[in-house]
């Protein structure tokens, strides 16, 4: 039994370590910037590849935090009970089905309508005057959208330390406000040096 929680606690972290997808996209549009506004057909497609197959990537890893999250009170100390008499696993479980919601809404949402006006070009055609413009209202939404997902998740992780003994409240708002202001960070700048 042991040897199972121990591989529970391994998937669950290996979870919500690959969720960090916000992260990562955010640096993908950062890089994109650097190219310039206009629109560029194989630079906007394979960016757009990497967003769009990435929900489904991070659908299978929310899902893998949630039931190795399940499993581990079911199995753990805690009991099912904890589900909504522990607020912090309270807090981390309304925290993933907020970010399962965001993924679902730029998934289902936002991203068709990009694809809808990208796939009126190929290759090879004229770029039609303001054809940016138009894509940039729904990238700009995805892209506040991605960093309130980076701050959830930063802040899920601060909660998921504290799920046997708190730390104090003022570190843990300290920490959740740096997360904040890091998320914002990877919004606005192109991160080079990890934090930086
Ligand atoms: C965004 C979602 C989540 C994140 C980022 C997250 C993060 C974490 C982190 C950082 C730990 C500490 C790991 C360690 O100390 O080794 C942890 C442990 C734990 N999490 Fe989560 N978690 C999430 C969702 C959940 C959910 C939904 C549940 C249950 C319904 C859950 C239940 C637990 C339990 C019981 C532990 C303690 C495991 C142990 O050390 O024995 N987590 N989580």
């Amino acid at each position: 039994m042991e040897i199972f929680y121990n591989v529970l606690i391994f998937l669950h972290v290996m979870g919500f370590v690959f969720m960090s997808t916000p992260l990562f996209n955010l640096i993908v549009v950062n890089e994109r910037a650097l190219l310039g506004p206009s629109f560029n057909y194989y630079a906007d497609r394979y960016q757009e590849n990497i967003i769009r197959h990435g929900a489904s990537r991070c659908y299978v890893f929310q899902l893998t935090v949630l039931i190795s999250g399940v499993l581990l009170i079911i199995f753990g100390p805690l009991g099912i009970d904890a589900l909504w008499t522990s607020w912090v696993v309270l807090a981390k479980t309304l925290i993933l089905f907020t970010m399962m919601g965001l993924l679902s809404y730029v998934h289902f949402n936002l991203q068709p309508k990009i694809e809808s006006f990208m796939s009126q070009i190929g290759p090879a055609d004229v770029v039609p005057e303001g054809f940016s413009a138009q894509l940039k209202p729904y990238r700009v939404q995805r892209k506040r959208l991605a960093t309130f997902c980076l701050f959830l998740v930063i802040t899920a992780i601060i909660l998921g330390l504290q799920v046997y003994g708190g730390f104090s409240s003022i570190l843990t708002i300290v920490l959740i406000g740096i997360g904040g202001l890091f998320a914002w960070k990877a919004n606005k700048t192109l991160l080079r040096f990890g934090w930086i």
